[in-house]
């Protein structure tokens, strides 16, 4: 049990990271999966296959420094415009890692979540993904969170619908609306925003990724794709947010908290 091994202060510094400047929560585009593979003249399917790993070997980083959150992009609502056979794929590789991983998410006391919707996921799919959840739920360490069938628009579409609901019940009085009420209403309700959003394989965009919660995240976009994402680099991100200034908009907040 890795995670556990060291006290995750003491192992952020042995890393030459500042423990009181790392971000509470981390969200990944985990882009470039097929560009990995094509480069090396390998099917699309492998860049997923090794993609996985990373989520892996991420994850465990996230735990050994102590971090709240990891939230991962592994399917958009938009990604089903991709061909049946790499949907397919996509659906078996995903159900096989809850599988393989069950272990190790119990070892590491991680809470596994899911944001999304489940309309269109296969049943297998969603079984695995409840028995995760289930059986991490009294957990206390990272929250690993995993955007599958994951859409911005579509979230705040639902919360809308949610929210109209009540007041429609009567439960609420439209003037009574505040953000408050819109945070608590999306997928991610209870969660803290991000901190920090990483991107793979340099695309500057957001791709329809939880456009409400990064309000003032960090940006942080790296040309490396998704599959050669490792420690080191997500090292040099946490070292780069460390050093950012995080105003919200005042003045003179002090480095990242
Ligand atoms: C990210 O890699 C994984 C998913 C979107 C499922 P891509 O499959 O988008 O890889 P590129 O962007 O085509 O290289
Ligand atoms: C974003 O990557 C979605 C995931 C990483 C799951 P895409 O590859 O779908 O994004 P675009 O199409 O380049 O914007
Ligand atoms: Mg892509």
């Amino acid at each position: 049990m890795t995670s556990t091994m060291h006290d995750p202060r003491t192992y952020a510094s042995s890393v030459g990271l500042d423990p009181a400047r790392l971000p509470r929560h981390i969200a990944i585009i985990m882009d470039g999966n097929g560009r990995w593979a094509e480069r090396q003249g390998k099917p699309r399917m492998e860049g997923h296959a090794r993609g996985a790993h990373s989520v892996d070997v991420i994850t465990e980083e996230c735990c050994r420094l102590g971090l709240g959150q990891l939230t991962l992009y592994c399917l958009s609502s938009e990604n089903w415009k991709r061909p049946k056979p790499e949907i397919d794929f996509l659906m078996a590789l995903l159900k096989e890692y809850l599988l393989a991983e069950r272990q190790k998410i119990l070892d590491q006391n991680i809470r596994f979540t899911v944001i999304g919707r489940r309309a269109g996921l296969p049943a297998e799919v969603l079984a695995e993904i409840d028995e995760n959840v289930r059986l991490t739920q009294h957990n206390t360490g990272l929250t690993l969170c995993l955007a599958i069938n994951y859409g911005s628009r579509a979230e705040i579409v639902d919360a809308v619908q949610a929210i109209a609901a009540r007041v429609n019940r009567g439960e609420l009085e439209p003037d009574a609306i505040d953000e408050a009420t819109i945070s608590g209403a999306l997928y991610t309700g209870g969660m803290p925003d991000p901190d920090l959003l990483v991107r793979t394989a340099g695309e500057m965009r957001v791709s329809n990724y939880l456009l409400w919660q990064i309000s003032y995240a960090e940006l942080w976009v790296t040309p490396k794709f998704w599959p050669e994402f490792d420690a080191a680099l997500l090292h040099d991100a946490l070292r780069d947010y460390a050093r950012r200034e995080r105003r919200f908009g005042g003045l003179n907040a002090g480095p990242a908290t």
